[in-house]
């Protein structure tokens, strides 16, 4: 039997034939996985998740300026509750699959998704991944940094740094018409010439009118692979990078926190970004 895959793009009948189509339907001719219509956001939409991302780097800036040793990871979550509720926005984390705060503080060696909590107590020489997300007026934002507690060690730091560049790296490989793997190639290269690995179990995400959309966006990978990005996607990019090993395991007893398997310590940056004519531009700065 035969089996007819539905292409994903497609040109309704009657509908002008722009050198979009022509691009996209180039590339899906020749095997090659390409967006479906509804990742091309419409300029209403893109106005939508930039206010939405206003509201997101709103709160981070308000989390750096607070961080600092002796708070909880209890205490971030507060703040970035109240910054969020508080500009008539909802913090997206919060019941999404059932997790029950509203950001993700990762300490060290746990590379994402940990959970806030009043016990947890930050101390000097910690690094820590602050994992905000937005939702204004039904509008998703995401994006996460990472924050030293005072001074840390300066293999710690060398991490914190490496990671952040492995995002800009990451930014300025994606140009128009690029696909999700020139991306990944370029992360996994800078991470590992400085002497570090890329989580593989986790990656960056469609996002805008849901959470997480189409397309997976990997952090490694072969240049040319996985899908084409055309102007008006939105989509993160969030790279996380370990210390030692990239394997990482999920902790039994919450069913969320990622941990590295060799407890060594991983860093991660993300931001929203928007596939333009001229490459990408951050939504969440
Ligand atoms: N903010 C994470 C991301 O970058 C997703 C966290 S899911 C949550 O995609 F439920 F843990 F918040
Ligand atoms: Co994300």
């Amino acid at each position: 039997m035969v089996r007819k895959i539905k292409p994903n793009w497609i040109v309704p009948a009657g509908a002008e034939f722009t050198e979009m189509d022509k691009k996209i339907l180039y590339y899906q001719n020749k095997g090659c996985l390409v967006p479906s219509r509804k990742l091309i956001k419409t300029p209403e939409q893109i106005e939508g998740i930039r206010r939405s991302g206003v509201i997101n780097t709103g709160v981070l800036d308000l989390v750096a300026s607070e961080i600092k040793a002796g708070m909880s990871t209890l205490d971030i979550d507060r703040l970035v509750y109240d910054y969020t509720v508080g500009h008539g926005a909802i913090p997206a984390p919060l019941n999404y699959e059932g997790f029950p705060k509203s950001c993700c503080t990762s300490v060290n060696e746990v590379v994402c998704h940990g959970i806030p909590n009043e016990f947890e107590i930050l101390e000097e020489g910690d690094i820590v991944n602050v994992d905000v997300s937005t939702i204004l007026d039904g509008y998703y934002s995401d994006a996460s940094r990472m924050f030293v507690i005072g001074r840390t060690t300066p293999e710690k730091q060398k991490l914190v740094d490496v990671a952040r560049e492995c995002l800009e790296v990451g930014m300025n490989a994606a140009r128009p018409y690029c696909f999700v793997g020139d991306i990944g190639n370029a992360i996994a290269n800078h991470a590992h010439k400085n002497g570090f690995t890329v989580v593989r179990d986790l990656c960056g995400h469609g996002v805008g009118l849901e959470f997480h959309e189409e397309p997976d966006v990997e952090h490694y990978g072969r240049k040319g692979t996985g899908m084409l990005l055309v102007p008006g996607m939105v989509f993160t990019i969030e790279p996380m990078i370990n210390m030692g090993d990239w394997r990482v395991f999920v902790d039994e007893d919450d069913d969320w926190t990622v941990v590295t398997e060799d407890e060594l310590p991983s860093a991660q940056w993300e931001h929203t970004f928007l596939m333009t004519d001229a490459g990408l531009e951050i939504l969440t700065y």
